[in-house]
């Protein structure tokens, strides 16, 4: 075994990759391995619609000292600043070193065709010197040329150091082929949304099965149906509030979820998700909720389509659904 073999199964050891590719972080959060071979926390802070000023600040300082590593944010956003001052400010103030946070953000559709400098701009912004995941926000509407131009770009981002692993939101599976089939460098994410009332299965099969980790947005159906009587019943059974239901459920199907707030309560709530468990029959129920509930106005229409859900009954913890099972 050569120098740098020896050093990376050292790495690979005291991350955990013997035990499924998983490690706990923190008390909080736990990671899973893209196919980039970089280690992305499971729960991020999600930072849609919050200002470039100190609430978000504040947000993600919470998020921070709650054990959150991991912040989703977007050039579109308009809170890169935000986010990096408050990363900035932790970093100072902690034992906490830059490689234990994970930052991701995205280009935006009318910049597919500059996205080199839309990179060194949310780098500026972010103050950071590099991005631990960058997406391509959405297919956009300047075509499939220049997607794959802007892929290419964010390639070269990743040769330069500037991005750690590179990925896609809002693609469905024709466009993810696409990519795939122009691609040097794999996407290591498909960020759509995904929650029990539009689980998107179709779109979430298609890219496990293209070996892409599933990121989900708008994990809780952006609080539209917390007050449903079957996640109270599933949240009163195990002491936990629907958020964490919701939240619980997407982590048991495999997802990466991003739950956004403001609100240090529920900031610190969103995260308490890994100390207990959604069993068979709470799961079925959860997987029955799936209505097409689709809250975002990206991404494809998705398939909520009675055909896509299935039995849990022999899906135990994963609901039946299926899941990445290695990068
Ligand atoms: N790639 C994309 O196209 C895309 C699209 C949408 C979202 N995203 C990402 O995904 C993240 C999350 O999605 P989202 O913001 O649409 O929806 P979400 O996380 O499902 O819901 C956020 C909403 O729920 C509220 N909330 C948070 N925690 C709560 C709790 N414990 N109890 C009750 N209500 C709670 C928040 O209010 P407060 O803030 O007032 O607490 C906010 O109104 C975004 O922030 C963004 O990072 C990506």
């Amino acid at each position: 075994m050569s120098v740098e073999e020896m050093k990376k199964a050292a790495q690979d050891k005291a991350a955990g990759a013997g035990t499924g590719e998983r490690r706990r972080s923190s008390v909080t959060t736990e990671k899973v391995k893209l196919n980039s071979g970089h280690y992305i926390p499971q729960v991020a802070l999600g930072v849609y619609k919050a200002p470039n000023d100190g609430t978000t600040e504040n947000a993600v300082k919470w998020a921070f000292e709650a054990g959150y590593r991991h912040v989703d944010s977007a050039a579109r956003y308009m809170n890169e600043e935000a986010v990096g001052r408050a990363i900035a400010d932790f970093l100072k103030n902690s034992d906490v070193k830059r490689d234990e946070l994970f930052v991701t953000s995205k280009l935006w559709d009318a910049d597919h065709e500059r996205a080199a400098e839309a990179i060194d701009e949310s780098l500026k912004k972010l103050n950071l010197d590099y991005i631990d995941l960058y997406l391509i926000h959405s297919p956009g509407n300047l075509g499939a040329d220049a997607r794959i131009k802007a892929w290419k770009d964010l390639e070269a981002a990743v040769d330069a150091g500037k991005i750690k692993s590179i990925g896609v939101s809002n693609f469905d599976v024709e466009e993810l082929d696409h990519l795939l089939a122009e691609c040097r460098i794999k996407p290591a994410v498909n960020q759509i949304e995904s929650h029990p009332f539009f689980a998107h299965e179709e779109l979430r099969e298609a890219t496990i099965a293209r070996g892409i980790h599933v990121q989900a947005y708008s994990p809780m159906a952006q609080g539209a149906a917390l007050e449903r009587e079957e996640i109270k019943a599933i949240a009163n059974k195990h002491g936990k509030s629907p958020a964490q239901v919701l939240l619980r459920w997407g982590l048991q199907i495999g997802n990466i979820i991003l739950p956004k707030s403001l609100t240090q309560s529920r900031i610190e709530a969103n995260a308490q998700l890994f100390d207990f468990e959604l069993d068979a029959d709470d799961m079925e129920v959860l997987n029955a909720l799936d209505e097409g509930m689709k809250m975002g106005k990206l991404g494809p229409a998705g398939t909520s389509a009675p055909g896509s859900r299935r039995s849990s009954n022999s899906g135990g913890a994963a609901g039946g659904k299926l899941q990445m099972t290695s990068s």
